[in-house]
């Protein structure tokens, strides 16, 4: 049976900050180490009446709005999410407190979880709705997974421009109208130390050991798809969303994929006609020369042309939302997923039926790259969506002192601020109550 992603609903946090203008002048550094470096114009932030739940719920009640749906339709509610501020409630049972205010009727017969494996967390919790369909339990009923976070990091750090806050709510469902998701897929995880939050709000990261972890796990990811579902030609994935913690990551993420996909191919001789042979590591004696060998060979592969139009045509599309958006862990996937599709219809591309490789990552780490194809109400579906406007309905954050109170005011506990935005969420969050538990209105 078919099962895939019959809609989607995304919401940024309502704050957006230009990286060069604001947060590059106010850190006193180079902005094109952020613009060209990491790829990103600017960040969604959460205004401080906004968090995990308030951005998740709106999400999920457009969604809802927009394909008809009343509560009785949900059979279980699964929130990916590595901000949670609770051991023990899971976020979907806020989520749906606020979805019940809204629409007067409830959710007690919808299975809720929170999954939670950094960012892959949201992959895995798609995956697992298929498979509910699939394997015939879902009585009619569809399920919603809803990708929420905020990406924030301790000030000053290396990951601090590479922050954000958006929520994807993604409706599963058999016969699904955007996107099919296939069988074929490939796995790498391993025990790693990279990013984690031992009990602590912002994250332990350690940056540049985190992009190696990345790159490792997801080259052997697309080995064990390889290896089960062959790749013939690279072109036969009209779109290829990675994970996106900032836009230049795909860039180094992308030929890998490339590389692969072009072994044994004819792709491959002409290519190599080119640039010379690809170094293979038993004809080296020492690691280190193959390591430069095959960098080089890389460099020369990301500069031919049959590279510049596969990631032109294949990947550039699916990291600009990102670029204006940053980070959103358990949803940036998903975001990429969106983004390809969107400027997929802004170009009028034939995109139906053709198949998607979708490449997830979470630190800790797993990578996992699944095939997708697009279905035939893609279009409609995402033309109904108005990305652009909502990315242009965020407040401006116009000086670095009003970033400073924005971060402290999130910070649990501290100082908390006016809002700066009338805004965009349908829910506020307003208070703890008397057993600590977050308290939310509806606006
Ligand atoms: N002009 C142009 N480019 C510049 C520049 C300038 N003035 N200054 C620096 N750059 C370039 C650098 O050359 C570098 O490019 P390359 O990687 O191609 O060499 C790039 O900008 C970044 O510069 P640095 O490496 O000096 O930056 P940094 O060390 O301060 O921070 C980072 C980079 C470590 C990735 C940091 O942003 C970080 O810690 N981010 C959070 C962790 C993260 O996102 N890791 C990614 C993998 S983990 C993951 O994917 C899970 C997740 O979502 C968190």
């Amino acid at each position: 049976m078919k099962a895939g992603i019959d809609a989607i609903a995304f919401q940024p946090g309502s704050l957006v900050m230009d990286l060069e203008k604001v947060f590059a002048k106010g850190r006193g550094e180079d902005p094109e180490k952020y613009t060209k470096g990491l790829g990103l114009k600017e960040i969604s932030l959460p205004d401080t009446n906004e968090d995990i739940v308030t951005l998740g719920a709106t999400a999920a009640l457009k969604l809802m709005e927009r394909e008809n749906l009343k509560p009785d339709d949900i059979g279980r509610i699964d929130v990916a999410t590595e901000s949670s501020f609770d051991r023990s409630k899971p976020v979907s049972t806020y989520i749906s407190g606020c979805l019940e205010e809204h629409f007067d009727d409830d959710f007690d017969h919808s299975n809720k979880s929170e999954r939670k494996f950094a960012c892959i967390s949201g992959t895995q919790a798609v995956n697992d709705t298929v498979n509910w369909i699939q394997a015939g339990v879902n009585e009619g009923r569809m399920g919603m997974v809803i990708a929420t976070d905020l990406a924030f990091y301790e000030r000053g750090g290396s990951g601090e421009a590479t922050q954000g806050a958006g929520a994807i709510a993604m409706l599963i469902s058999e016969d699904p109208s955007i996107v099919s998701i296939e069988r074929n897929h490939g796995y790498s995880s391993r025990d790693q130390v990279d990013f984690l939050k031992p009990n602590q709000q912002y994250p332990s990261v350690d940056g540049s050991h985190s992009v190696k972890v990345y790159l490792n796990r997801m080259r052997d990811a697309i080995e064990a798809f390889d290896k089960r579902s062959e790749i013939t030609d690279p072109m036969e994935f009209e779109l290829v969303p990675f994970h996106v913690p900032f836009p230049s990551m795909v860039k180094k993420a992308a030929p890998l994929g490339y590389r692969r996909a072009i072994r044994n191919t004819t792709l491959e001789e002409t290519i190599e006609s080119k640039i010379g042979d690809r170094p293979f590591i038993q004809n080296y004696n020492s690691g280190e020369t193959y390591e430069e060998e095959i960098r080089e060979w890389m460099s020369d592969l990301k500069r031919t042309d049959e590279y510049r139009d596969w990631y032109q045509s294949r990947v550039e599309p699916t990291i600009e939302i990102s670029s204006r958006v940053g980070n959103l862990y358990t949803g940036s996937v998903h975001l990429a997923r969106l983004s390809g599709l969107y400027y997929g219809y802004k170009n009028n591309r034939d995109l139906l039926d053709k198949k998607m490789l979708v490449a997830s990552y979470g630190s800790g780490a797993q990578a996992e790259v699944h095939e997708e194809i697009i279905q035939p109400e893609w279009e409609e579906k995402i033309s109904e969506m108005n990305v652009e406007s909502k990315l242009n309905s965020r407040e401006e954050i116009k000086s670095f002192d009003t970033y400073e109170d924005i971060h402290r005011s999130h910070k649990h506990g501290e100082d908390r601020v006016d809002p700066l935005s009338q805004t965009l969420s349908e829910f506020k969050f307003v208070d703890f109550g008397r057993m600590g538990q977050r308290v939310y209105e509806i606006k």
